[in-house]
């Protein structure tokens, strides 16, 4: 663990994150991340954009992402609604000696490193943990940690990017939060050949014929106007490629296609919330498999 003093007190830093995560598709929204980041001369500041949209269509990806091609070290810090103001900052823990040793939190490390710090999934944390980040994100640019009593100035390097999910479930962040979280970029459904692509970086190893009938899925779900993300699609795929490569007892009968059909049939009643979704899918199913036969 690494080690480095601020203002006399010994801070232990956290290791970034190495994730096989990248981003495909969409590049103008890598752009966007990118181009809010930049600083144009002496007197400019970054900003800190907001990545808002839906559940699963890839959010913490493009955030992760933009903050690799950057060429950061990237630091990922998952927001829940226990999320108090010091575990964004600074945590005492007892040392094995019986000594204070102070824990700089993943944001504090890419502040003090001059990395990304990603705070995934922001508006589930409260105002009161944003509010402990407000000087960081005007031109004061430093923390302070109440635990530790220093304060710590960001290196030029730093930057930050928060994703937030536009379901209900969350907090309500206030104007002067807000207004320090910008651009808001807004992550759309995929489009076809994007969605297709998505599926085959996060599935190298299935059959072409599984994700043209996920993606069929998909499109029609977001053409529908339901929040079936490319998440689920991946995970639709994912176990029913399981159950196929598990399915070495014959339990299943029929040919080829028929038992891969029957697979992913079930993996779409396990994991789409809804019945009738599931219907839905497997009466597109059923009815793809019949426009080849013909
Ligand atoms: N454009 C994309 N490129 C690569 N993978 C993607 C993309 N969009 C979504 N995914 C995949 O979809 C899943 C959900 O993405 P994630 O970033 O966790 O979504 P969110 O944070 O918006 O809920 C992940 O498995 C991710 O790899
Ligand atoms: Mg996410």
């Amino acid at each position: 663990m690494e080690k480095i003093v601020i203002e006399g007190v010994e801070l232990h830093l956290v290791e970034p994150d190495q994730v096989p995560m990248t981003w495909v598709g969409q590049p103008e929204l890598v752009t966007q991340v990118l181009a809010a980041w930049l600083v144009l001369g002496e007197d400019d500041l970054p900003l800190s954009p907001r990545l808002v949209g839906k559940p699963g269509v890839g959010k913490t990806t493009l955030a992760y992402h933009a903050g690799r091609i950057s060429n950061r070290p990237v630091y990922l810090f998952q927001a829940t609604m226990d999320t108090r103001p010091e575990d964004l900052i600074v945590t005492p823990v007892i040392s094995e000696e019986r000594q204070i040793k102070y824990t700089a939190s993943p944001v504090v490390s890419a502040i003090i490193k001059g990395g990304v710090a990603v705070i995934d999934e922001g508006n589930r944390m409260s105002e009161k943990s944003w509010a402990s980040l407000a000087p960081l994100l005007d031109s004061r640019q430093y923390v302070e940690s109440i635990v530790a009593g220093i304060k710590i100035q960001a290196h030029p390097d730093f930057r930050l990017c928060t994703t937030m999910n536009d379901d209900a479930s969350t907090f309500e962040l206030p104007e002067y939060i807000h207004s320090r979280l910008q651009p808001q970029i807004h992550i759309d459904f995929p489009e076809r050949e994007e969605e297709l692509l998505i599926l085959k970086r996060n599935l190298p190893f299935a059959d072409d014929k599984v994700l043209d009938y996920v993606v069929e899925f998909l499109q029609a779900a977001h053409g529908a106007g339901e929040r079936y993300s490319v998440r689920d699609g991946i995970n639709i795929a994912r176990y029913a490629l399981k159950r196929y490569a598990g399915d070495g007892h014959g339990r299943e009968t029929g040919g080829e296609k028929q038992r891969t059909a029957g697979y992913l049939k079930e993996a779409a009643s396990m994991i789409l919330d809804t019945t009738a979704a599931a219907e839905y899918f497997k009466d597109l199913l059923d009815e793809m498999a019949h426009e080849e036969k013909d």
